[in-house]
């Protein structure tokens, strides 16, 4: 079951520059991976580097919500971490989309994802994200996905795949770096995983935005209790 209707001009693949704040969210999830991390079972740095790609993640990590929820914890008990994802949303992706939506007349309000999903692959593992649309998950074709990586493609070699249009079945991987950020109709265009068959951890950032008159902040799937907490931006 879908609500609305997707937002015009907002479904194309493309990105957006973040370099201002990936270093403050790169440090933010290597200080809590290393506080909680070997506490919660998501695993440990290995020596003395602090490199996301060099965190020794757990298996479970990725395919367990009870460790997504706890991951969640984490994140919301890091201020500097949530305040550079507020900068990231107050000051580069909001202003982005509302110049997308510059035919709109009057104040347009933003219900962004807070906080968003911070997702650990292990590497040297045959886990995978199976290929889906998230409307399966209860979201709106009102609402944007952004996916941002963590860890350099160049040595994790796995990244997230989607096409290009729903159901055209073009699939490509997103080869960005971080400081980039992809955005995509995640709701209707469907995405998955491959395995990450290098010696390196994976660590992204994903959040999705509901897009002004296109979403309704009310509507919920029949049957799913699990919702992200939203943060409204107008601008
Ligand atoms: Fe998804």
């Amino acid at each position: 079951m879908l609500c609305g209707a997707p937002c015009p001009g907002l479904a194309a693949s493309l990105l957006a520059e973040a370099t201002r704040v990936v270093r403050g969210l790169q440090r933010g999830t290597a200080h809590f991976a290393k506080q909680a991390g070997p506490l919660l079972g998501f695993g440990c740095f290995v020596g003395s580097s602090l490199s996301l790609e060099r965190f020794l993640a757990e298996e479970r990590v990725f395919s367990s919500f009870s460790y997504e929820k706890a991951w969640r914890r984490c994140v919301l008990g890091s201020p500097p971490f949530l305040a550079e994802y507020d900068r990231l949303l107050e000051e580069v992706i909001c202003p982005h989309l509302r110049g997308m939506l510059e035919e709109e007349d009057g104040p347009v309000a933003f219900y962004c994802q807070h906080p968003p999903t911070l997702r650990l692959q292990p590497g040297r593992s045959k886990q995978s994200r199976l290929l889906h649309a998230d409307k399966r998950y209860g979201h709106q074709a009102g609402e944007v996905n952004f996916w941002m990586p963590l860890t350099e493609y160049t040595l994790t070699r796995t990244t997230l795949w989607i096409e290009s249009a729903p159901g055209k079945g073009d699939f490509h991987p997103l080869e960005i770096h971080p400081g980039d950020i992809a955005m995509f109709h995640g709701t209707l265009v469907r995405h998955f995983v491959p395995p990450n068959r290098t010696e390196h951890t994976r660590v992204s950032l994903d959040f999705r935005i509901g897009v002004g008159q296109y979403f309704d902040p009310g509507w919920r799937m029949p049957g799913l209790r699990h919702y992200h907490p939203r943060r409204t931006i107008v601008l």
